[in-house]
């Protein structure tokens, strides 16, 4: 992120790691986790394009207890995040509730149910915060506005009319948190314009980036993690040759000129997917060994 140059992201969206809860993460100390997403934060200001939005999701996470003997701790992540977002020189601005189905939850009030005792009710946690905040300015948001074309403003059927998404979350076999496309298609249609270059500074699965480039934004991501980026790699190389099966088949049917399709959808992820397996292919067929192209 130090590389990105001041104000040239005009939307950030994040889904940081919730402390220690998976194996991606190892602080130390809470006190460290907060003191490490602060300092992204203010990386995250830098770059952010004056007056534009910042939207970070979490939620309240529990650390496991070393034994019965000991009382598990839980952090409300997102209430320290709104100290931090404030401090990194962010405004509130607005808390969207995105609602899971019970069912994918962890069961927590099992417990509950065998006994009825009030005190240790734990009921199931189905909500996540999406913090939506400002970069502190000094005007108002129509200064944003009017740098847009009205003829980019959405279609106004089918409007979230509330802060309360409901929608389901996704797995994915190669990474342990990742985002709904659902969840990102919102996010980027009412924060974001056709053409804007939107930032993912936790990128993981790249579901972000991919979502953003179909719907016309220029995707930057950023991730600690070599094994996610290898792996945004190979589904750039599926998403490439599923675009350009469907638009040159249309083109062949209509009888246009298809060949520029294959041409313009050959960009920089492309060629670094291509150079490097080409690499893995000619060094296998030097040591007269297979390629490992995983
Ligand atoms: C909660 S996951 C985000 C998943 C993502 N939203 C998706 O759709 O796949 C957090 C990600 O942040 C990455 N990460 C952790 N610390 C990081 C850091 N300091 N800089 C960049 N990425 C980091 C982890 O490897 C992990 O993939």
């Amino acid at each position: 992120m130090l590389k990105i140059q001041n104000k040239t992201i005009q939307f950030i969206f994040a889904s940081p790691p919730y402390h220690n809860t998976r194996m991606y993460s190892d602080y130390t100390s809470y006190g460290r986790y907060l003191k490490k997403m602060f300092s992204i934060l203010k990386q995250c200001n830098r770059i952010l394009e004056d007056g534009r939005f910042i939207i970070i999701n979490v939620s309240p996470v529990i650390t496991k207890r070393p034994g019965q003997e000991f009382e598990s701790v839980r952090y409300p992540i997102h209430f320290d995040f709104h100290k931090i977002l404030e401090k990194a020189d962010f405004y509130f601005i607005d808390e969207i509730i995105w609602i899971k189905p019970e069912y994918t939850v962890p069961n927590r009030i099992a417990g509950y149910l065998q006994t009825g005792m009030p005190l240790p009710y734990k009921p199931n946690c189905v909500p996540e915060s999406l913090l939506v905040y400002r970069k502190k300015t000094p005007f108002l948001l129509d200064e944003n506005i009017k740098c847009y074309s009205r003829m980019l403003a959405n279609a106004v059927e089918d409007t979230d009319t509330s802060n309360c998404w409901y929608i389901s979350p996704k797995t994915d076999k190669d990474h342990p948190a990742v985002f709904p496309e659902k969840l990102c298609e919102k996010v980027l249609k009412y924060y974001s314009f056709s053409g804007d270059v939107v930032l993912d500074p936790f990128a993981g699965s790249g579901t972000f980036g991919r979502v953003a480039k179909k719907m016309k934004r220029i995707p930057v991501l950023c991730e600690a993690n070599d094994k996610y980026i290898k792996n945004w790699k190979k589904k750039i190389m599926m998403t490439f040759e599923k675009e350009i099966i469907d638009n040159a088949v249309s083109k062949l049917i209509r009888g246009d000129d298809y060949r520029d399709e294959v041409v313009n959808a050959i960009n920089v992820s492309f060629l670094d997917f291509a150079v490097d397996f080409f690499k893995k292919i000619v060094t296998a067929k030097i040591k007269e060994n297979n390629a490992d192209l995983a």
